[in-house]
């Protein structure tokens, strides 16, 4: 972490800032609550991080109302440099949302009509949603099982002379096989944008994801591990040259004022996410070891619990620093459903990231795809299951979860419905 990020705190400062945000956070919620106590788990809880920073941010607001300056500004600058500095790279751009950041570094690579972006096609529909709106064609390509990342060599059998970019996404948390996509995109001279929304501080061989593309887009929705009090993104670079466009781009190609030399779009980020973010910042990397602390507590119950060869664990793979927006284990046999339902009766939340690929969706139907011709998509939108893995879930209330799924199983077992899960192949883990 640079001093840039620590704002006008010092070092002391932020120590103290953990310790009081511990402090408060052990004085709340369910930390208190055993088992048979804790009436439900949610997914994701918001407010317990509010509660531990609620000063912090009304002072940060404050501070925006005294100045008067509500879009860009100060607040977005500091932003910019603090993001930068996190990523390691030389350039950032606030914009108003991770969408945004991908279809702004699209327009920056001057992808339009003709042109073919690969994609994955299990991923959010804004990944995609972007090459579409710019004239251009996505091209779907497969995951791996394991890390539910796009899988490289699919990318190497869609590369036509009509491929302009690559979008990797980083996906639930787990950063792509970068190495691998940039030699790829170097053979044919193809840009490549990372999509961060999910994984900001997550890492490759020590490097963070947003450094590694030509281009990282970043999303500050509030569910994500940096996230704002509304919508918010910001595309990240090393390319002064990419920068500028950038920087025209989005704020309607305006250079100087109302002197228009090409066609931007309007999308500022407000100084009151740049300024809750800045004050979030602060705090990621002891939410994201949180987060990590919390990936492994589940392993080791699901272990412990005999339930490691009846679903399938998610995986960190080898030089990856997880930072898990999402703990997504797999169901196979078309139980998927009835455990999410089964949850959801005992008041705990879990979500289904995604239900479909977007080679599936309706809306891309124009472009061919048979649902199992990208068979590992097709499987994983059917067995996904994303459980409760935000930084201030207790321990009691992991137990809980890990409990009302191993009830489910028994269940099963007891019926004789579901035989041992095999683990997906391909990839090792
Ligand atoms: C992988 C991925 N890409 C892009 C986005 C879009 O970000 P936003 O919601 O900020 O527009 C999201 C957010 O949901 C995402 O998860």
């Amino acid at each position: 972490m640079t001093l840039s990020i620590l704002h006008h705190c010092t070092v002391h400062n932020l120590i103290s800032a953990w310790k009081s945000y511990k402090k408060t956070m052990k004085g709340n919620f369910n930390h208190q609550l055993s088992e048979s106590e804790i009436q439900s788990v949610m997914l994701l809880d918001l407010r317990r991080q509010y509660d531990a920073i609620k000063d912090e941010i009304a002072d940060a607001l404050k501070r925006v109302c005294d100045s008067g300056a509500f879009v860009l500004g100060p607040e977005v600058k500091l932003l910019e440099q603090n993001i930068s500095a996190y990523t390691q790279v030389d350039y950032s751009i606030a914009c108003a949302s991770g969408s945004d950041a991908i279809l702004l570094a699209l327009m920056a690579a001057q992808v339009g009509p003709g042109d073919e972006v690969i994609v994955p096609s299990f991923t959010f529909f804004a990944t995609a949603s972007a090459v579409t709106r710019l004239g251009a064609r996505p091209v779907f390509a497969d995951i791996d099982p394991v890390s539910f990342n796009i899988d490289p060599a699919d990318i190497r059998r869609k590369i036509t002379n009509r491929t302009r970019a690559i979008i990797p996404v980083h996906l639930f948390g787990q950063m792509v096989d970068m190495i691998a996509i940039n030699e790829i995109a170097q053979s044919g001279n193809i840009i490549v944008i990372e999509d961060a929304a999910q994984a900001i501080g997550a890492e490759l061989k020590g490097r963070r994801s947003g450094c590694w593309g030509d281009m990282g887009a970043f999303s500050f929705y509030p569910t994500k591990n940096l996230g704002g009090a509304g919508d918010g993104g910001l595309v990240t670079t090393r390319d002064e040259r990419l920068a500028k466009y950038l920087n025209l781009y989005h704020v309607h190609g305006m250079e100087p004022r109302y002197y228009h030399s090409v066609i931007g779009i309007n999308s500022r980020l407000d100084s009151f996410q740049a300024a809750i973010i800045n004050v979030k910042l602060r705090y990621l990397e002891g939410w994201t070891n949180m987060r990590i602390q919390n990936a492994r507590r589940y392993n080791e119950m699901f272990i412990d619990a005999g339930l490691d060869n009846k679903i399938i664990l998610p995986k960190t793979l080898e030089d990856r620093r997880h930072v898990w927006n999402q703990y997504t284990i797999r169901v196979r046999d078309g139980l998927r459903d009835k455990m999410k339902m089964r949850l959801s009766e005992r008041k705990i939340g879990s979500e289904v990231y995604y239900p479909l690929g977007l080679h599936e969706q309706e809306c891309f139907r124009y472009l061919g795809y048979a649902p199992e011709s990208l068979v590992e998509t097709y499987n994983a939108s059917r067995e996904v299951l994303s459980l409760p893995i935000f930084p201030e879930l207790t321990e009691n209330e992991q137990r809980l979860v890990v409990g009302a799924i191993r009830e489910f199983v028994e269940s099963l077992e007891a019926r004789r419905v579901l035989p041992a899960a095999a683990a997906p192949t391909r990839e090792a883990a």
